[in-house]
């Protein structure tokens, strides 16, 4: 099977795929951890920021609902903990505000309803419940064109998506493809058979999404160069930016350009697994016990996110955005950040390039018209400028 199939099931298939199997995994007790599991902070901080975005929001359209639409909210803390903020806060926003969690497993969504507790109220969970272990069916994600007034967003949800595993046959100076077989009493990857009607329907795929190397690079890419690329990550996004009537499309992320897929380091790729906090070399072992996760293609992202019609606004680590979020925190707050020593440490965390600070990107496109509005730093540093190092989260 094509790797992106054995991706799909491995952390999808209903019942037993990788994310059915527990709610406390990312977590301390399980195979990685997230920001969100740093300690509540990191959520205080985006509700900060995305209080300031919805109070545009409701500056210009006084009887409009507002939405908080999360994709990736797993067992639902952030959640609790964002509406935990706003009613604290922010009480004029957190009444015209309803949180949307986009959550295609019925077992997450009952997670997600423990933890939420009496929040849930204010929570809706549209579409039915979908199986996401055919990396072939459509994209889910059941938000109507353009109905959304507020803010879509999630953390990690697109390093989650199962990938294709393009490989260079640098003699053909073509794209095959990895596969997943079974030999010997244990998965094995392989190449796919092929034929010109997939060497095709490769080229197609990368000159979409913008990752086609120029002939320069192809002259010299080395046999066997490994590509890890999304085409359903990229979907999500293109219909989450179509979802939006008004408002920011926001993922946090780890992940890198088109042109730095080609680095000579990348070699065999961005995808890893990690099993009990460490990264395991083999990705094929333990199907639905290990985690499988690749590097996002930001650049793929912007180009779907502009052809829907959205400006790009800021891309930049988690590191330069946090900050931005605490100053503006500290000067709402009278000059002091009113923490207690737990969450300054937290901070610590979230914010060290050693941590979490530089792996971690924050990327955000917004419908035309908002893109002055509220934004967390000043217009030259909305840009990335180099690549950030391996997560150390996973
Ligand atoms: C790496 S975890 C991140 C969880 C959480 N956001 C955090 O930061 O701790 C990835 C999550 O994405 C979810 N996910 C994957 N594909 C999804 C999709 N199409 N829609 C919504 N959630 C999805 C997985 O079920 C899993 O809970």
């Amino acid at each position: 099977m094509r790797f992106d199939r054995f991706m799909a099931l491995a952390l999808y298939c209903p019942g037993s795929g990788y994310y059915e199997q527990k709610p406390d995994n990312p977590g301390p007790h399980g195979d990685y951890f997230t920001s969100v599991h740093v300690g509540p902070l990191f959520a205080e901080l985006l509700a900060f920021q995305l209080a300031d975005w919805l109070a545009v929001l409701a500056r210009r359209q006084p009887e409009a609902p507002l939405r908080c639409v999360e994709a990736a909210a797993h067992d639902g803390r952030l959640a609790r903990r964002i509406l935990e903020w706003f009613a604290q806060h922010r009480p004029d926003l957190s009444r015209r505000l309803r949180y949307v969690i986009l959550e295609p497993s019925e077992r997450r969504r009952a997670w997600q309803r423990k933890t939420l507790g009496p929040w849930a109220e204010q929570v809706d969970w549209p579409g039915e419940p979908a199986d996401l272990s055919d990396p072939d069916a459509p994209t889910w994600l059941p938000l109507p064109q353009h109905s959304i007034a507020g803010v879509v967003f999630s953390n990690e949800l697109l390093d989650a998506f199962p990938v294709r595993r393009l490989c260079w046959d640098a003699r053909a100076r073509q794209w095959s493809e990895w596969g997943v077989a079974w030999a010997q009493n244990r998965f094995v990857q392989v190449r796919m058979p092929d034929n010109p009607d997939h060497t095709r329907e490769r080229l197609q795929l990368l000159t979409a999404l913008g990752l086609e190397p120029p002939p320069e690079v192809q002259a010299i890419l080395p046999d066997g160069f490994t590509l890890d690329i999304s085409p359903g990550a990229v979907d999500w996004w293109r219909r989450a930016a179509r979802s939006l009537q008004v408002g920011w499309l926001m993922t946090i992320d780890y992940g890198l350009t088109a042109e730095e897929c080609f680095q000579p380091h990348r070699r065999a790729g961005t995808l890893r697994a990690y099993y009990r906090h460490r990264l395991v070399s083999d990705p094929l072992l333990r199907p639905g016990e290990q985690d499988l996760t690749a590097h996002v293609i930001f650049s793929a992202l912007q180009r779907a996110g502009e052809a829907a019609g959205l400006c790009t606004v800021l891309w930049q680590r988690q590191e330069s955005f946090l900050i931005r979020i605490a100053e503006r925190w500290a000067a709402w707050a009278g000059g002091r950040l009113p923490w207690d020593p737990a969450r300054l440490r937290q901070f610590h965390t979230l914010v060290h390039p050693e941590h979490l600070g530089r792996a971690f990107q924050v990327f955000v496109q917004c419908t035309p018209g908002l893109e002055d509005a509220a934004m967390p730093s000043k217009p030259e540093s909305s840009t990335r400028t180099a690549e950030a190092p391996e997560s150390k989260a996973r």
